[in-house]
């Protein structure tokens, strides 16, 4: 077995909102997924290729349900939440990968005092307020279902290490996620059996240039090897984990430049 083969549970009856679902990390969550068995409710800003995913999940005999959204709408993120339980009827899995750096998706190359403000909001909004409003809409019906539920949401190694002055917003919003959205979640959902945890990757290959980014072991992530861990988190063998930020990153968080 290599680190790049996937790894299989049965989601079989579960229900998982994958946000980001049109590329990267969310898209193969929900390739995955679905391959797994679960019934995928796919989001992302970007509808074109999120159809196409669907497309391409449901050639393969996947169930998948697809609403374009931007995830820094709270009405919009409503009607994520309202076609999951319109077609599967339930809640039980939301994966949080849509995010991205606000300097490298904006073309922002200001020093951070010039930095424009609309791209320090975007950073916050897209990385930190969209995963907060997703989870805000959906735990109700995940607590009303009655049959416990898990939460991911994407940190990064850059929530842990800082990312000087051309990632500050988006270190700061993965921070947010790691640490306090994870922990009160956590806390919050513990009564109803529902986990929270926080999977933080240094560099994964969704973008070749992620390769020049410096690892202990001189390498950056397949996807895969992410998606097996969020896998994992989701699956009842990890029912006693909740509270926790799971680096993902080769040792890139206590590298020291
Ligand atoms: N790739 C890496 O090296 C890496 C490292 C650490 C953390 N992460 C995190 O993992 C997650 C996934 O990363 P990826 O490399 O797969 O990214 P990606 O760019 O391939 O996918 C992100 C998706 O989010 C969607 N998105 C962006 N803004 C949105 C909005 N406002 N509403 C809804 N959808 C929106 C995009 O359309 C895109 O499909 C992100 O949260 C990222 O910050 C990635």
């Amino acid at each position: 077995m290599s680190y790049k083969d996937p790894i299989n549970f049965d989601f079989t009856g579960k229900t998982a909102i994958i946000t980001g679902g049109a590329s990267g990390i969310g898209r193969l969550t929900g390739e995955r997924f679905a391959e797994m068995g679960a019934n995928v409710v796919l989001t992302d800003i970007n509808a074109e290729m999120l159809e196409e995913v669907a497309e391409g999940i449901r050639a393969k005999g996947g169930k998948v349900a697809t609403v374009a959204a931007d995830i820094r709408k709270y009405e919009e993120v409503e009607t994520v939440r309202d076609k999951a339980m319109n077609v599967f009827g339930a809640i039980d899995i939301l994966v949080n990968c849509a995010g991205g750096a606000s300097g490298r998706i904006n073309k922002v190359k200001e020093e951070f005092r010039n930095w424009p403000v609309w791209a320090l909001d975007w950073g916050i909004d897209v990385n930190l307020k969209g995963p907060m409003y997703l989870t805000r809409a959906c735990i109700g019906d995940m607590i009303d279902g009655g049959r416990g539920g898990v939460i991911i949401y994407l940190g990064s190694a850059v929530g842990s290490r800082g990312g000087g002055g051309g990632s500050a917003d988006y270190a700061t919003a993965k921070a947010g996620l790691m640490f306090g959205m994870t922990k009160s979640m956590a806390q919050y959902g513990a009564p109803h059996n529902i986990r929270c945890n926080a999977v933080s990757p240094g560099p994964v290959l969704t973008r070749e240039a992620m390769a020049n980014t410096p690892t202990l072991l001189g390498r950056a992530a397949d996807p895969i090897e992410v998606v097996n861990l969020i896998t994992y988190l989701c699956s009842d063998q990890a029912s006693f984990i909740t509270g926790s930020n799971y680096a993902i990153d080769a040792g890139r968080a206590c590298q020291h430049r």
